[in-house]
This record gives C-alpha cells, structure tokens and sequence, in this order.
C-alpha cells in the first residue's frame, strides 16, 4: 500500500515537471540546423554560411566531414568558440549536413 503511494506520488509529480522544463534542444528529427545556424553561427559566417564574415565562407568548403566536425566540436582558439559542449554528435551531423547542402541564392 505505502509503495503503491509513494511511486504514484513520485510519478505524478516528477513527470510534468521535467516535461514543462524541456530544455530547448528538441529531439534531432525537429533540430532545425538553418536556424540553429542563423542564430549561433550566422555572426560569423555570413549568409546562412554562403559568405566569409569574421569566419570563412562554408559553402562548398573542400574540408571533409572529420575537419568540420572537428572545427565545431573545439572551434579555435582566439577565432571561433568550441561547441562540443552546447551540441550533440547527431546535432553536429545535422550541422555538418546543413553547410554541405548550402547553394548560392536563386535570382
Ligand atoms: C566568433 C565567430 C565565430 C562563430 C560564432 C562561429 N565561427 Fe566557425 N569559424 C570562425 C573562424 C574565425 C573560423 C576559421 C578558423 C580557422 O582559422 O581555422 C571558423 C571556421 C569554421 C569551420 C571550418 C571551415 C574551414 O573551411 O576551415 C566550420 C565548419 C565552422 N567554423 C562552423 C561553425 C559553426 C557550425 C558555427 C555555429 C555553431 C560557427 N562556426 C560559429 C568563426 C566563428
């Protein structure tokens, strides 16, 4: 009886809780990496990534995956954060697949 109360108890209160303090790194179907880029990013590498700014151009970079990886899991030093901290390996990838498919704007 008291167990039956005390895992109700804790279910009923632990659950909406955590659900309402969702942190804002939606699951990887829903990260949306243009966006992400345009907010975190975009100060730097102009355009979406289409333009250098205070960092290179990204789009059609000849850098393979485990650089770009690389460059954004520990930035560098004095030029660009590291963001291995703030992202995950699937975010990073989602990243990745974003810069590898940026195309000049139409018209
Ligand atoms: C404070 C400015 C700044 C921000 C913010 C920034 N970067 Fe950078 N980024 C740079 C600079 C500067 C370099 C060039 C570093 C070097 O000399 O290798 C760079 C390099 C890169 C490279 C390697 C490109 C290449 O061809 O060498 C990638 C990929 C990259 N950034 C992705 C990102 C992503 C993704 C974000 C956001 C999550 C981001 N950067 C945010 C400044 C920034």
């Amino acid at each position: 009886m008291l167990w039956t109360a005390v895992l109700s108890t804790c279910f009923a209160c632990a659950m909406p809780a955590s659900a309402q303090q969702a942190s804002p790194a939606p699951r990887n179907e829903e990260f949306d990496a243009r966006q992400l880029f345009a907010t975190t990013c975009g100060w730097c590498h102009s355009d979406g990534g289409r333009a250098a700014g205070k960092g290179p151009q990204l789009m059609n970079t000849a850098r393979d995956d485990d650089y770009l990886r690389d460059r954004i899991r520990h930035g560098k030093s004095g030029a660009m954060p590291a963001f291995g901290e703030t992202f995950s390996d699937a975010q990073i990838d989602e990243i990745i697949k974003y810069i590898r498919q940026l195309k000049p704007h139409e018209g």
